[in-house]
C-alpha cells in the first residue's frame, strides 16, 4: 500500500498509465464473459440442433423464441442467435492494439464480419420482438428496441468515417457499435449483477418490465457509452485531473463488469452449459 502511495506521490504512476491499465483489466474480464456467453450459445442452441436433440434446447432456453410455431420465425430465431456465438468469440480481438498493428488484414475482415453480423442481429432482433411477438411485455422491450435502432446508426457513422479516412472518428463510433452490439450481453450481466447485489429481485418482474428491469435495459448500453465518451474526452485533454476522473469512471465500469460477469456466469450460463452437456452425453 505504502509503495502505491509513494508512487502516486512521486508521480511515477501517470494518469495515462492508470487509465490504460484499467481499460486492460476491463478487456480481460469482458473477454472471459464473452467467451462463456459464446460457449453457452453453442451448448444450448448449436450442439443440440446439430445432434438432433431439439428437446434439450426447448428445456434450457430461457425465452419464448424456441417455441415459435411458424417455421419462418424459427428460422429467423436461429439466424439471430447462432452468429452471436461467432461475434462473442471474435469481437473482442478488435480491441487489442497489438492484433490491430500486427495483423491489419485480420482486423479489417474481423471488423467487417462483426459489423455485418451486428446489423443482421439488430434487424432480426427487431423482427423477433415486434414482428414475431417474442416479447414478455411492450414497455419492457423499449430498451432493447432503442438498442436495435442505434446499432445501424453507429455502424453507419463508423463506416462513413473509415471511408473518409477519419480514423479517430472511426474508432470512436466503432467502439460505440461494439458496445451497442453487445447490449444484450451487458443486459444479462447487469440483471444478474443486480440480483447478486440486492440478494434477489428488487424492482424486477417476471415479464422483465419492473422499474429496475427497464432502467437496466437502457443502462446496459447507455452507461458503457457514457463511460467510453468520458475516456475519449480524457484522451483528448491534457489535464491530469480529467484523466484521473476518467480513470475513476473506468474503474466503476470494471467493477460493474466483474460483478456482472461473475453473476451471469455462475447463475445463468455455466449451469445451463453443464445441463446441456449432461443431456448430450
Ligand atoms: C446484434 C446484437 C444482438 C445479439 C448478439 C443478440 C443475441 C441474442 C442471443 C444470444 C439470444 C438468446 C438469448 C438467451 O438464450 O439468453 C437472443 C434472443 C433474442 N433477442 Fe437478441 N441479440 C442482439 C440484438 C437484439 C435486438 C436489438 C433485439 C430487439 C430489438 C433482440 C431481440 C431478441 C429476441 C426477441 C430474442 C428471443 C427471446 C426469446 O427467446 O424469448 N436482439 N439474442
Amino acid at each position: 500500500m505504502q509503495t502505491v502511495v509513494n508512487k502516486l506521490e512521486g508521480g511515477s504512476v501517470s494518469p495515462e498509465k492508470a487509465l490504460n491499465n484499467i481499460v486492460k483489466c476491463w478487456v480481460v474480464v469482458a473477454l472471459i464473459g464473452q467467451w462463456v456467453f459464446a460457449a453457452y450459445i453453442l451448448s444450448i442452441y448449436a450442439f443440440p440442433t446439430l445432434f438432433g436433440n431439439a428437446e434439450l434446447t426447448h428445456s434450457l432456453s430461457p425465452g419464448q423464441g424456441i417455441k415459435a410455431e411458424s417455421s419462418v420465425d424459427l428460422f429467423v430465431f436461429f439466424a439471430h442467435i447462432l452468429p452471436a456465438a461467432l461475434m462473442a468469440m471474435s469481437g473482442m480481438f478488435q480491441l487489442f492494439p497489438n492484433i490491430r498493428k500486427k495483423y491489419p488484414k485480420f482486423h479489417r475482415y474481423n471488423g467487417r464480419m462483426f459489423m455485418i453480423l451486428g446489423l443482421s442481429g439488430a434487424f432480426t432482433g427487431l423482427y423477433l420482438t415486434w414482428g414475431a411477438g417474442f416479447r414478455f411485455s411492450d414497455i419492457g422491450s423499449l430498451g432493447v428496441t432503442l438498442n436495435g435502432i442505434l446499432i445501424p446508426i453507429a455502424i453507419f457513422l463508423a463506416w462513413k468515417a473509415a471511408i473518409n479516412k477519419k480514423f479517430i472518428v472511426h474508432q470512436r463510433f466503432a467502439i460505440h457499435s461494439f458496445i451497442l452490439i453487445n447490449g444484450v450481453w451487458s443486459f444479462r450481466l447487469y440483471l444478474m449483477g443486480w440480483f447478486i447485489v440486492n440478494q434477489g429481485a428488487n424492482g424486477n418482474t417476471r415479464n422483465i418490465d419492473g422499474p429496475a428491469d427497464i432502467t437496466l435495459s437502457f443502462a446496459s448500453y447507455l452507461l458503457p457509452m457514457i463511460i467510453a465518451e468520458i475516456i475519449f474526452w480524457a484522451q483528448r485533454n491534457r489535464s491530469n485531473n480529467i484523466k484521473w476522473i476518467a480513470s475513476g469512471f473506468a474503474a466503476i465500469g470494471v467493477l460493474i463488469t466483474v460483478i456482472g460477469v461473475g453473476a451471469a456466469v455462475t447463475m445463468m450460463w455455466f449451469p445451463r452449459i453443464t445441463q446441456a452437456f449432461e443431456g448430450l452425453l
